[in-house]
């Protein structure tokens, strides 16, 4: 059986968030040794390759998303040798590894921003955004996505600098030939010394309009993301190609692009097999279906529907020209079984229904560490408990600023905090899930007792194995890769159905998004008898499948019957 190519089409990422894997010298904090300790229980699981979210020089202000030093290794994470021998180990097990690159902004403590703020004829001063204020305030109306204005006021010389995040983190300025000079460089020297790729961070925010005009807003007087400024603007696609020419057209790379707000329209002409200059994206538009639309990581919110999951990934699917990312959950998102299912009675079923959505759509699937355990969110009784600055700022805003009850800020803490993704990996059931033999920098989730990873591994049943069957389905069957998606029973309001077929081969998926037992009826163009059970997440049966009734959360696949020939006469 010949497979897809190029190879990130046939593949299954696995996302690690460092700080939270594995501590392998009992400071509390995951680390690069950590990891490699666990590429065994990667290789079991069979992924093709490891996203590694940043481990670059920083002071954390956003958790390593705000670096200091491209070329170096956050010491809580280890050294670059560490780095080299982590590398190793991975390609020694077949197993590919991509970066973060984090280039809309770097630290303030970068060498070139500490350059920068210095004076206003520094040679690093336009690496950065800078602008004089007007009448004694900032240059504009921008708002950061972690709250407040996206401008600070520099007292050395008299100017403001953009963050669209923390202050911490000045945006660079693309517009410079230099800074796009320096990127490259950075990039081929990690290509050099062995990553397989990038997992591009914020990249559609590189390119903001010029004259950085005042974001529409309907509060006149309040700070507003300028998202139609600043999200896919009037150079982005001449700075990816250039990176494309540059920096990773002689390697063998996978890219994968994070766009938030990305409109199919804009993902074709981003990733499109022709002239497209990334390999995918990861666009946002399931993540808001029940978020507020002002901002990602906005905790105000509505409940999510059936309907509305169903029309955007459908939506996707049939649209892009070009290769989907599929994710439910990263280190930005809480725990998708809290979310998209049951985190309570029907956690096992509702973890293992999602996984089977995910492998089985159309596009590469991209697990987040501890979602192959069915790990869910996690309620930490007070703010102080929590790590994550956009968190911390939003509670700030919120009970400060709106006067907003304490207690329902915290119920929305609990539903969509970044920290629900952040909590320590859960090993086994020894103290700190035996994640750390030290303290914790951030709290465990008190049910490590119950999912753990040796219990998963002990257990035939458990979301891990099953989550391996789902991998190994994959490898085995090329439609699960190519096959064309088409949905059924649009209207259902409780199963989300559809079918992958390349013309020789047909799948039927059948997933309950639902406590509730639902009569699953098949549409008269499918065939109903002769269907061979794939997987599920009860025990079933090869069956007749006319009409079924499912259990709680209950997901099938099925090889379908092929079609009869047709008769000429
Ligand atoms: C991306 C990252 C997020 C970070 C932000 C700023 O959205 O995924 O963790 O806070 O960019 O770098």
């Amino acid at each position: 059986m010949g497979m897809a190519d190029p190879w990130w089409q046939n593949s299954v990422v696995y996302q690690i968030w460092p700080r939270s894997f594995k501590d392998s010298d009992g400071d509390g904090i995951g680390d690069l040794r950590g990891v490699n300790e666990k590429l065994d229980y990667l290789k079991d699981l069979d992924v093709d390759v490891v996203w590694l979210s940043p481990v670059y020089t920083s002071p954390n202000d956003d958790m390593g998303y705000d670096i200091s030093d491209y070329r170096g290794i956050m010491d809580d994470f280890g050294t670059l040798a560490d780095w080299d021998e982590l590398v190793a180990g991975l390609h020694r097990r077949g197993i590919r590894l991509i970066m973060d690159l984090v280039v809309n902004h770097t630290s303030d403590e970068h060498a070139w921003f500490v350059e920068s703020r210095r004076s206003r004829d520094d040679p690093h001063r336009d690496y950065y955004i800078w602008r004089p204020g007007h009448d004694g305030h900032e240059p504009n109306n921008w708002a950061s996505a972690f709250g407040g204005s996206a401008w600070a006021y520099d007292e050395p010389t008299g100017e403001y600098y953009l963050h669209l995040f923390s202050p911490k983190q000045p945006d660079l300025n693309w517009d410079n030939p230099a800074v796009r000079r320096e990127i490259y460089a950075m990039m081929r020297w990690w290509l050099d010394r062995g990553v397989d790729g990038f997992r591009m961070d914020v990249i559609t925010a590189i390119s903001k309009a010029p004259g950085l005009p005042d974001a529409h807003t309907a509060s006149p007087g309040r700070y507003q993301f300028p998202g139609e400024h600043v999200l896919h603007g009037p150079r982005l696609m001449e700075f990816l190609r250039e990176m494309r020419r540059e920096a990773l057209s002689p390697y063998d790379t996978l890219t994968v692009g994070e766009a938030f707000a990305v409109t199919v329209e804009q993902a074709i002409e981003l990733t499109n097999p022709r002239d497209g200059p990334l390999d995918m994206l990861f666009h946002f538009e399931h993540m808001m279906l029940d978020s507020d639309p002002l901002g990602p990581l906005t905790f105000a919110g509505r409940r999510w529907e059936l309907g509305e999951l169903k029309r955007v990934m459908t939506r996707w699917q049939r649209e892009l020209d070009g290769w989907n990312s599929q994710y439910l959950s990263n280190h930005d998102q809480p725990r998708q079984v809290s979310r998209f299912g049951d985190g309570g009675r029907y956690r096992v079923e509702s973890a293992k229904m999602l996984g089977t959505f995910l492998h089985l759509l159309q596009g590469t699937p991209f697990i987040y560490q501890g979602e192959e355990l069915g790990m869910t969110n996690v309620s930490f009784p007070s703010i102080e408990d929590y790590r994550d600055i956009a968190t911390r700022n939003q509670y700030r805003e919120l009970v400060e600023e709106r006067g907003m009850d304490q207690a329902e800020v915290m119920k929305l803490i609990h539903r969509k905090s970044r920290d629900n993704a952040r909590t320590p990996m859960q090993w086994d059931d020894s103290e700190n899930a035996g994640f750390t033999t030290g303290r914790p920098w951030i709290g465990v989730n008190p049910n490590y007792t119950e999912i753990n990873a040796a219990a998963a591994l002990a257990d035939p049943d458990s979301v891990l194995h099953y989550y391996r069957r789902l991998i190994g389905l994959r490898k085995a069957n090329r439609v699960v890769v190519e096959g064309a998606y088409e949905l059924i029973l649009d209207d259902d309001p409780a199963i989300y159905a559809f079918t992958r077929g390349d013309g020789e081969d047909r799948l039927l998926v059948i997933l309950n998004f639902t406590g509730g037992t639902p009569d699953f009826v098949l549409p008269g163009h499918l065939p109903p008898t002769g269907a061979s059970l794939l997987i599920a997440n009860y025990p079933a049966d090869d069956a007749e499948i006319a009409r079924l009734t499912l259990r709680p959360y209950e997901a099938r696949v099925y090889r379908l019957a092929p079609p009869e020939p047709t008769i000429r006469r």
